[in-house]
């Protein structure tokens, strides 16, 4: 075994022991704690050090503004056995799993969208203030990085609208990467993750997308939740919700600590009609949420720019 294994391994082990701080007696709890951390640090830095220097052994610089043809050698890359899947990307598999066993299909967003996507599809009437509240970036052709998965509704209800003909409903989660033009700060970043719910059949109900979203939000946390709601608005649904869970108490929460994981309503019957739904016959509801929220409260997190910085430190905790 090579030693940046062999340390990895170590790291294991001190892991291991650092959960077993809680089975010692108290007075002996800090020193411990102090060795741990101590020894993580040691090992931690020699393996950044082995690792960098193997990078720089085999990697050549790639000079990013040579013409490259795709039908030529690949050029070398660093070892993927380096890297490991980014936290947020485990996570929404994760979420689309818990939706899948509930009976949805998934769907995949898109990086860059128009303005009929992204807001006349959804009902946002022309020059109408909140397309303002989206805080959209813009190419100079005028394409529109999505600022929420909601931009995918309008694809979702064409692709899945033969379900309705042949009796079925139409269930459609899209997990996608949103962008704001808005200041980052701790709890804000430009780009982060939503996953967006889309449901239509003859008889669903208000009751039916609640009871779906506290079975979503009970199995991601593993527990039971109080939830709550509030009105809310959104030119996509009528009546329009916001959507909160009681933080629990095993992730820091107290009593009454209520947080709005997602907006939420059942779908504009202009949002169905511009799909080419008819809407006196069928009904539907959507919500979207940001799974980084979502994640920071599984794991305590208390900066969003983490997820974003590339810092290994950071990625290498998960
Ligand atoms: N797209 C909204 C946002 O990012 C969230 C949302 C609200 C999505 C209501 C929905 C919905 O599908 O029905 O703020």
């Amino acid at each position: 075994m090579d030693e940046i294994a062999k340390l990895k391994q170590e790291l294991k082990q001190i892991n291991a022991d650092a959960a077993n701080i809680r089975n010692m007696p108290a007075e002996k709890r800090a020193d411990f704690g102090k060795e741990i951390n101590r020894r993580r640090q040691e090992v931690l830095a020699r393996i950044t050090e082995l690792e960098k220097a193997a990078l720089d052994a085999t990697v050549s610089p790639i000079d990013v503004t040579a013409w490259s043809g795709i039908n030529e050698a690949m050029p070398d890359f660093y070892s993927t056995e380096l890297g490991s899947k980014h936290p947020l990307m485990s996570e929404i598999d994760r979420v689309v799993e818990i939706y899948q066993m509930m009976g949805f299909d998934v769907l995949e967003s898109r990086q860059l969208d128009d303005e009929y996507h992204m807001f006349d599809s959804l009902n946002f009437a022309k020059e109408h203030p909140a397309r303002d509240g989206y805080d959209t970036f813009r190419t100079e052709e005028n394409f529109i990085p999505p600022a929420h998965t909601s931009t995918m509704q309008n694809r979702a209800l064409k692709a899945y609208k033969k379900n309705l003909d042949e009796g079925k409903a139409i269930a459609v989660v899209v997990p996608g990467r949103v962008y704001r033009n808005e200041d980052v700060d701790a709890t804000h970043e430009h780009t982060f993750y939503q996953c967006e719910g889309v449901y239509v059949s003859r008889d669903c109900t208000m009751g039916d997308m609640l009871g779906i979203l506290r079975e979503f939000f009970e199995k991601y946390y593993e527990q039971k939740l109080n939830i709550r709601t509030q009105p809310g608005y959104f030119p996509f649904t009528e009546p329009s919700l916001e959507f909160m869970i009681e933080k629990p108490k095993s992730l820091g929460g107290k009593k009454g600590d209520f947080l709005e994981m997602l907006g939420c309503g059942m779908i504009h019957p202009n949002v169905l009609k511009m799909a080419g739904i008819d809407a006196e016959k069928y009904h539907g509801f959507a919500w979207g949420g940001g799974i980084d929220r979502l994640v920071m409260l599984r794991y305590g997190l208390d900066d969003v720019r983490h997820f974003e910085s590339g810092n290994l430190n950071f990625l290498r905790e998960f």
